[in-house]
């Protein structure tokens, strides 16, 4: 009989023991046995467990597989023995997970199965495009399948939690950290956050294919002064309750179960010991039912912040704001038995985290069958499929955006020599972006690769690298400008190294790195045709290549099928349908720099010296919001709406034609935005409100409609309230922010 069948007899049959009232003491009779089982489940553990092994579910540990922060500590097996460790994180597949929850329920002494986390944040081992990019898609069906296939690869591999989405909102891209939110939009970003939660989580958690969503970095992590990591972040909270806390919100309300607490402060208080945000508005507020983790030894590092004099206090004060397990600090292993004897945090406080945790790993299932995760067999069948790579490809190619077509695109397959240049041409490595998970460079599909799956041996394909990603060394300028001479086009891939992106990758200046812009200069300079693909995890600024380049593609990290899904835009077998979820700036001066800023005192104004603006440079992005092109062309119709004033509590419905131009069929993002002219406080030029990504063929027109409703108009007033305002609106609808029509509409009483 092999161990796992020992396991799995020994622990229902242990747990059956003192579920049932047998041979142990159940929940003491006081209990209230609550309103469903589990309940009781939970109160029957709860009630064997030594206040020591109470905080050991309450304790989350790293194993040496890998490492996403500045500590690693050894000896985690033992601490699962002790019972000391209720869950590891970065620790996966089937037989590695195997292997250490046999330990927990073999050989400690209440048998409590462990909970195994891992960052699959844009794929497993299938990678996905980087959330940045995918969030260019404006595809919510796309979003939401994409993680649906990353929580089945995960599932397969040992995996019941993942440490995402995270919706950190952000409008600096000199945090890197900015790969791997949804961008700017607080309503984008929202939609993007429910999509992601429903796909990792689906809506029960028992049936073994899906994982544990955690919404993070709560919160307000992506707004960090200077765009620096981990720097504090401070802000009214109107800005933080209009901008930066709706994808979190939204999380909650998809039913996220875990939420992880940022790093940051957030007016003056570490996030990871703020009780008004773990307690008055995720509990408070949004009802959440779920559990509280820290981010990597996020207690420990208040004790830096300065809000506690030592690890202790910082435990305290993390447990009494809320937070129900320590990421790898140890606070709570080392000091927090002593705190409660002490008086300092009451043990129904011990009791409450413990409970929603031990709750989570009855839904989960593991009580019952604290394998079922880890199954081998079907772990060889999930990661990689056909199935899963054909997703793979079908979001890669929705996420590319295309920045500008002066007729280059897309390229014939006919061609008879094509010349692939540059760094990132031949590459796989990068392809995976950051925070890949499992995910590995060599199961990614090059450009180079996908260029020539595409075009077969008809096509002589030269490619040429030109030149490293980073560094002055010119010298492999004259191959590829030979390899120019010879071509009848160039796609020429450049942009950044995947770890210029991420966390603890700050960048002061955002330019394409080392001698990639002059390569492109010279290339463009032989006169032939150039498409620029751009890898990057983040807005780059660009501003020769984005005024010069005869073709240029956004392209982000798009994972394992990069190299196909871009083959398909160059060459027309799919046509982008991108829009950029976040503003390029055209300098690193301009940022913050955002679509829904305010109209000022002094707005800009050419023929005036007395407004606000840079003398040296525009006040526009160098790409806006919301900006995408097509092979295709749109037309948008005046917009009409069913009636220009209205009550308060009536309905606006907003009617709008659109027209495929153009002679290819292409999918548009009609995008519906709002602006409150005059408000009891200054309000946006603009707000998202809606959008519709639609296909039409070429000289297909169709209607679409947005409705607006009272709680669209809605912010937070001079008092704080949530409420609408009467007055005068502009509604404004197009497909970019910065190519709208408007038609004005007011609320009265
Ligand atoms: C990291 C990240 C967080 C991640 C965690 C575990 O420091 O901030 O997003 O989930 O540690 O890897």
């Amino acid at each position: 009989m092999n161990e796992r069948k020992i396991a799995y007899i020994l622990l229902p049959a242990f747990l059956g023991i003192f579920l049932l009232g047998g041979a142990f003491t159940v929940a003491p009779k006081q209990a209230d046995p609550g309103p469903d089982p589990i309940t009781r489940k939970v109160d029957s553990v709860l009630a064997l467990m030594t206040l020591e092994e109470k905080i050991g579910q309450m304790t989350l540990y790293t194993t040496d597989w890998g490492s996403t922060g500045p500590v690693i500590r050894p000896g985690y097996a033992d601490d699962i023995r002790s019972g000391h460790c209720g869950a590891l994180f970065n620790s996966h597949t089937a037989a590695f997970t195997r292997g250490l929850q046999r330990i927990a329920v073999e050989e400690s002494r209440l048998k409590i199965p462990l909970l195994f986390g891992f960052d699959v944040v844009h794929g497993y081992k299938t990678m996905f495009p980087i959330p940045l990019g995918e969030a260019a898609s404006w595809d919510m069906e796309a979003c939401e399948k994409s993680a649906e296939v990353a929580a089945a690869e995960a599932a397969s591999a040992g995996l019941n939690w993942t440490f995402a989405p995270m919706v950190d909102l952000t409008r600096d891209p000199r945090w890197g950290r900015v790969m791997e939110g949804a961008g700017e939009d607080p309503y984008l970003g929202s939609r993007i956050a429910r999509a992601k939660v429903i796909g990792f989580q689906g809506t029960s958690f028992d049936k073994g294919d899906r994982v544990l969503a955690c919404v993070k970095h709560f919160a307000g992590y992506g707004a960090p002064i200077g765009g620096r990591d981990y720097n504090t972040v401070d802000m009214s909270e109107r800005e933080f309750r209009e901008v930066y806390l709706p994808p979190y919100k939204a999380g909650v309300e998809a039913g996220a179960w875990t939420v992880m607490a940022a790093f940051n402060d957030l007016d003056g208080v570490p996030s990871t010991g703020n009780s008004w945000l773990m307690k008055d508005i995720l509990r408070g507020e949004w009802n959440f039912p779920g559990f509280v983790v820290t981010d990597y030894t996020g207690i420990n590092e208040m004790v830096s912040h300065g809000i506690v004099a030592n690890q202790k206090e910082a435990g305290e004060l993390a447990v009494l704001a809320g937070v129900d397990m320590d990421m790898q600090s140890a606070a709570y292993q080392d000091h927090l038995k002593q705190s409660v004897e002490e008086g300092k945090v009451p043990e129904a406080r011990i009791d409450e985290a413990v409970r929603a945790i031990l709750r989570t790993k009855f839904l989960l299932g593991l009580f019952d069958d604290p394998y079922k995760f880890c199954n081998e067999e079907r772990e060889q069948q999930v990661l990689l499929s056909a199935e899963n790579q054909a997703v793979a490809r079908d979001v890669a190619r929705k996420s590319i955006v295309l920045l500008r077509n002066e007729g280059v695109l897309p390229l014939a397959k006919e061609i008879k020599t094509l010349a692939v240049i540059g760094p990132l041409a031949d590459d796989q490595n990068n392809l995976i972006g950051a925070w890949s998970g499992a995910g590995e460079g060599r199961h990614c599909v090059s450009l180079l690769s996908g260029i020539r799956n595409k075009l077969g041996k008809g096509v002589n394909i030269i490619y040429a690298k030109g030149c490293e990603i980073e560094g002055e060394d010119q010298s492999g300028f004259a191959a590829a400008l030979a390899a120019a001479q010879k071509a009848d086009a160039v796609v020429l891939a450049i942009g950044e190294h995947k770890d210029m992106s991420g966390e603890a990758t700050s960048r002061a200046t955002i330019r394409i790195p080392g001698q990639q812009e002059e390569l492109a200069r010279q290339l463009m300079a032989t006169g032939k045709p150039v498409a620029v693909v751009l890898m990057n995890g983040r807005p780059l600024v660009m501003p020769w290549l984005a005024e010069n380049a005869p073709a240029l593609l956004e392209c982000w990290w798009l994972g394992t099928q990069a190299g196909n899904a871009i083959a398909d835009v160059l060459f027309g077998d799919y046509n982008p349908s991108g829009k950029l979820p976040i503003s390029f700036p055209r300098l690193e001066g301009q940022i913050p720099i955002f679509y829904s800023h305010k109209n000022t005192g002094r707005p800009f104004d050419l023929n005036s010296k007395w407004t606000s603006k840079y003398v040296d440079i525009p006040n526009s992005p160098q790409f806006p919001f919301g900006y995408g092109l097509s092979y295709t062309s749109f037309r948008y119709g005046k917009p009409q709406v069913d009636k220009t004033v209205f009550r308060r509590g009536q309905d606006v419905t907003l009617t709008v034609t659109v027209e495929n131009t153009g002679r290819r069929a292409g999918e548009e993002v009609v995008q519906f935005y709002l602006r409150d002219l005059v408000g009891s406080v200054t309000r946006p030029v603009q707000e998202l409100k809606g959008f519709q990504k639609i296909m039409l063929k070429p000289g297909e027109r169709r209607e679409i409609q947005f409705t607006l409703t009272e709680n669209d108009l809605a912010f937070y007033t001079r008092t704080m309230q949530w409420a609408a305002e009467t007055g005068s609106f502009d509604l404004m609808v197009g497909g970019s922010s910065d190519d709208v029509q408007s038609v004005r509409v007011t609320m009265i009483e």
